[in-house]
């Protein structure tokens, strides 16, 4: 039976935060991991560290919004590493605003990062998946999606990756491929930074009110998400599919 050495694993957005938890925690798991990110110089560090651990990484300049680059990069990656198995939709940005005051070119951008990003990524791996019969595609979400002040955009791509994932459950689980979304509250990353930056709050106190406001009293890190993900994307996780699991150190209404 394969096992996670024999596989690999794509994670876009897999430079920094987030992302680069998964792809660290990927590789130690065993996966070679490809790290597809907008900032192909970030990604290139990031996948010499997981090389310098010991992993199996490599990095691909992309924007998962350009189908032609889609293709072309998970192409690139299962010759270099071998056929994807496992794909992470993980890149993801924020345009926030009022909705009186938001752009369409805001509201286009968030769209088109985490839906037709998730969309192209999921389409071009989803035959290597299907064609060996085993696949697992994780799709990152957020407790925004449940409504957020200030990211209609953002609240509405993360609710729209929920449906999505729901669909390809549906529709890849008689080939062997499971999907699932993990919807993260707060996470410290460059985002959150920037959040904070942007409403003017140092980052220190806005880390201190997210805890207040967290029944485990802590704010997340990368490595909570990537446990998750580790778990999703295992043998053992065959019959889960299709599920939302939130991750906010506390149940979120
Ligand atoms: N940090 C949080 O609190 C939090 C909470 C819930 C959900 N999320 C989600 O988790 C994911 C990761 O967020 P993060 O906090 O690590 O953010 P981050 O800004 O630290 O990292 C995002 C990564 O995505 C890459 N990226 C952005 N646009 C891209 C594109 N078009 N093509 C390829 N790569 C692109 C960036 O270069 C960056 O490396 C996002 O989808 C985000 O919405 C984050």
């Amino acid at each position: 039976m394969n096992g996670p050495r024999d596989r690999t694993a794509i994670v876009t957005g897999g430079a920094g935060g987030i992302g680069f938890g998964v792809a660290r925690r990927l590789a130690a798991d065993g996966f070679a991991v490809a790290l597809l990110d907008l900032d192909e110089g970030a990604g290139k560090r990031a996948a010499a560290e997981i090389e310098q651990s010991g992993g199996r990484a490599v990095a691909v300049g992309i924007d998962v919004t350009d189908e032609q680059a889609v293709q072309t990069a998970v192409e690139l990656v299962a010759e270099q590493l071998g056929a994807p198995a496992v794909l992470v939709n993980n890149a993801g940005v924020t345009r926030d605003n009022l909705l009186f005051k938001m752009s369409l070119d805001d509201w286009d951008t968030v769209m088109d990062v985490h839906l037709r990003g998730s969309f192209l990524m999921s389409r071009a791996c989803q035959r290597y998946m299907t064609a060996a019969g085993w696949g697992r595609i994780v799709n990152i979400s957020s407790t925004a999606a449940l409504g957020n002040r200030g990211q209609v955009n953002y609240s509405a791509a993360k609710a729209g990756l929920q449906g999505f994932t729901k669909t390809l459950a549906i529709e890849l689980g008689k080939f062997g491929v499971t999907a699932n979304a993990i919807a993260p509250g707060f996470i410290v990353t460059e985002m959150t930074r920037r959040t904070a930056e942007r409403m003017g709050i140092p980052f220190e106190d806005f880390v201190k009110g997210a805890a207040e406001h967290t029944p485990v009293a802590r704010v997340g890190q990368p490595a909570d998400i990537a446990h998750l993900v580790s778990f999703l994307v295992s043998d053992g996780a065959g019959f889960v599919s299709g599920q939302v699991i939130y991750a906010a150190g506390g149940p979120v209404c």
